[in-house]
């Protein structure tokens, strides 16, 4: 069985009022769903502490990014420790916006799932392909390539602290978001790359992010091999974030 998982990206964006407010209702809200939903709530490393004062057990926090290193002199960095030590269960690894704005490599990324893995946080390993590949037919290998290469480090007995999020870059706020067909093919090309490299797939869930709202998710999350979603823009308002936290279907996934 998978785990179920909606998770708002809130990128730079947020403030203490934020913190407290959409956090205190997005957990009123969501507290009574009986879908069997996880929902996760990742803002600004700075108001982790505040989301977590507020998330109660019915929440769950995550940081969207920690530094590759246990600890040290790495100015500006937060490590995998330390968003344990504060309450998180998540972090997210190798946004596009990460890859892209910051350099992050699949051997980075690859070093902070080793990082997250060995204190036991679940990494949300962030994979999606660029307009151009995809045009050029191969999304499917960049993919495929950014899940073996980012997923090198994993250890047998660490796959179930693994989630991956597909992410195709064109879909990323830009009101784009892949069609539920186009997704759902993919995911089900993700989970034969997992199981091509020895992770036990059928029990890996994978979220679809880019451009999910509140009236495209039910068609994502409809889908079998789409265990959930990674929301940007839609997660800083708490209406639309709860009306998909509300659209996953309930039953098992698997
Ligand atoms: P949007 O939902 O704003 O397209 O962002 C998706 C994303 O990047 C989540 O990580």
């Amino acid at each position: 069985m998978r785990r179920k998982i909606v998770a708002g990206n809130w990128k730079m964006n947020g403030s203490k009022d934020l913190a407290r407010n959409l956090v205190d209702q997005v957990r009123a809200e969501t507290g009574a769903l009986d879908n069997g939903v996880e929902v996760v709530i990742i803002p600004p490393a700075i108001y982790v502490s505040d989301v977590v004062e507020q998330a109660g057990s019915s929440l769950a926090v995550g940081v969207q990014n920690v530094g590759q290193w246990q600890s040290g002199a790495y100015t500006g960095e937060i490590s995998a420790d330390m968003a344990k030590d504060q309450g998180c269960r998540y972090a997210l690894v190798g946004h596009s916006e990460r890859r892209q704005l910051f350099g992050e490599t699949d051997d980075v990324v690859a070093a902070k799932v080793e990082r997250l893995a060995s204190c036991g946080l679940t990494a949300v390993v962030c994979v999606g392909e660029t307009l151009d590949e995809r045009e050029a037919g191969r999304a499917e290998a960049v993919v495929a390539a950014q899940v073996k290469e980012g997923l090198a480090s994993v250890g047998a007995d660490q796959w179930s602290n693994i989630v991956v999020a597909y992410e195709p870059v064109w879909a990323i706020g830009t009101g784009k978001t892949a069609t539920a067909e186009d997704a759902q093919a993919m995911h089900a090309s993700i989970r034969g790359v997992l199981a091509e490299i020895g992770a036990p797939a059928e029990s890996i869930s994978l979220l679809y992010g880019g451009s999910v709202k509140a009236d495209n998710a039910a068609a994502l999350f409809a889908e079998p091999d789409i265990d959930g979603g990674l929301i940007g823009g839609a997660s800083l308002v708490a209406e639309d974030f709860v009306s998909i936290c509300r659209s996953m279907p309930a039953g098992t996934k698997s």
